[in-house]
């Protein structure tokens, strides 16, 4: 059941099922003037105008029930206060933690009127609707498991490294990170690629300079350790920093100061630093690619965010439906409106060597042929499924490929190998060998495409 409530320039949806709750609500506005207008069974206003506040109330049974997605593209961007199930004691981690404002069910008047003008005060001072969130979709155990660890750690100061094969998700975790915690959460969050950093330019860009430090610097600039200041530094892709960036980065850690080029005042860090990775930092110690006095300054907390075959078809699916609803947006759904099996099945047994990034291409565009044609179109889903095996990576092509093949975990899959062939190419043995289970190991073998008796792949190097 939806209903709409009207109110001075705001816009009050509210999402929830239970009537009890419904009328709390509305008593509970009722001194605000808020206007009830039904709003069952009728599309939501497709032409608010960008002047007038917009807010949303929607109750997390409708997460439950798979509404996520849909609630979430229905409120188009708006902020949405939750309406948490049962008690205060919640749970967190049954909450899209990108939604920071929970209500418990029990929620007094005071605190609803609260939360309500808080948010109103803070989209006018912002004089723009806040973004609209991204779904994070978790329903693996291995999902689950993390989001609690993120729960756990976001609101600590430590260091933490996020480490997981590429498109898994490691911004995003970065992000829920930065949300999560009380202080720096409200700051800015500054993503930093380390992989992409000029020779030379270093210093400027992450020391920031003075004005007329050196020709062309024709205003002071801050650097990213500044730009940071009060929120979260994310330094991504920190395995592919050189090993003499390494060292700059290092020191001021160490410093815990940070000067301007062409300046002598020395600046106080104070921000949150989360680093992410795909590669095996370990590994990169070892041979000596990377420094273990940074990486164990980096690496206070380690949180792995596991690959889209760990997690399961499990988050195949919702992942896959959550996109291709957000694809729809307000167009009808087709009929029948849920996946038709062949296609649930197809995308249960794909394989994503690209992870949830993959996958999303894939979502976005059976989701633009279902806009398009109205229908579960089978030749053209097909096809687009065959397109995406097609130009899914062997582990030769990636061997081949040397920008492609950092990404690819060629040591494990050559340790597999090595293993299998010790072993006469015995399963149990094997797998007893590498101290995982029969299962691990026909899930690893299927992900990194090993076929019986075939010779390993060389090492990376
Ligand atoms: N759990 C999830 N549910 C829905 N979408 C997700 C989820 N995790 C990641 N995504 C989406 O997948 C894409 C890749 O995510 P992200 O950029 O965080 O991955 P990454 O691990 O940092 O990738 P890379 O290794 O290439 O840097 C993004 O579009 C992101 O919004
Ligand atoms: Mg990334």
């Amino acid at each position: 059941m939806r209903n709409l409530f009207h109110f001075d320039e705001l816009d009050l949806y509210v999402w929830e099922g239970k009537a009890d709750v419904l009328d709390r609500i509305a008593r509970c506005m009722a001194s605000f003037d808020v206007e009830v207008i039904r709003a069952d069974g009728i599309p939501l206003p497709q032409d608010r105008s960008s002047t007038r506040v917009a807010l949303a109330i929607i109750s997390v049974t409708v997460i439950d029930g798979g509404g996520l997605p849909l609630a979430s593209e229905v409120v188009q961007g708006m902020p949405v206060i939750w309406v948490a199930a049962a008690t205060r004691e919640r749970d967190s981690r049954n909450y899209p933690p990108e939604y920071l404002h929970i209500l418990p069910f029990d929620f007094t008047c005071a605190e609803l009127r609260t939360l309500v003008t808080k948010l109103v005060q803070q989209i006018r001072a912002n004089g723009a609707k806040p973004e609209k969130p991204d779904v994070l979709v978790a329903n693996s155990e291995c999902m689950q498991a993390l989001l609690a660890e993120v729960a756990a750690f976001a609101d600590c100061d430590h260091n933490v490294l996020v480490h997981g094969e590429t498109g898994v998700g490691k911004e995003r975790i970065a992000q829920q990170l930065h949300a999560g915690h009380g202080q720096y959460g409200k700051g800015p969050f500054v993503a930093v690629n380390c992989g992409a950093i000029p020779d030379g330019l270093f210093e400027s860009l992450f020391f920031g300079h003075a004005k007329g430090s050196f020709t062309g610097a024709v205003h002071a600039h801050k650097g990213y350790f500044e730009q940071a200041t009060g929120g979260t530094l994310f330094l991504d892709e920190i395995g592919d920093l050189p090993r003499y960036q390494q060292v700059k980065l290092l020191r001021v850690l160490e410093d815990n100061t940070v000067t301007r080029l062409g300046s002598t005042v020395a600046i106080k860090l104070d921000f949150r630093l989360v680093a992410a990775t795909n590669r095996d930092l370990r590994d990169l110690v070892q041979q000596e690619e990377f420094r273990s006095d940074l990486f164990y300054r980096l690496a206070v907390i380690e949180l792995h965010v596991p690959t889209l075959e760990e997690r399961g078809a499990i988050d195949k699916i919702a992942i896959f439906k959550a996109i291709m609803t957000s694809v729809m947006g307000t167009q009808p759904p087709p009929n029948p409106p849920d996946l038709p099996y062949w296609l649930t099945d197809a995308i249960a047994d794909m394989y994503f060597p690209g992870n949830v990034r993959q996958l999303r291409n894939l979502a976005e565009r059976v989701g633009v042929i279902v806009r398009q044609t109205g229908t579960w179109d089978q030749p053209l889903i097909q096809r687009a499924l065959s397109l995406a095996r097609s130009s899914t990576p062997t582990p030769e092509s990636m061997a081949a490929d040397g920008s492609a093949r950092k990404n690819w975990n060629a040591g494990e899959r050559n340790r597999i190998i090595a293993a299998l062939e010790a072993s006469e190419w015995k399963r149990q043995e094997t797998a007893q060998y590498l101290g995982i289970s029969r299962k691990v190991l026909w899930e690893k073998m299927r992900k990194y495409q090993i076929v019986d008796g075939e010779p390993g792949i060389p090492e990376a190097s």
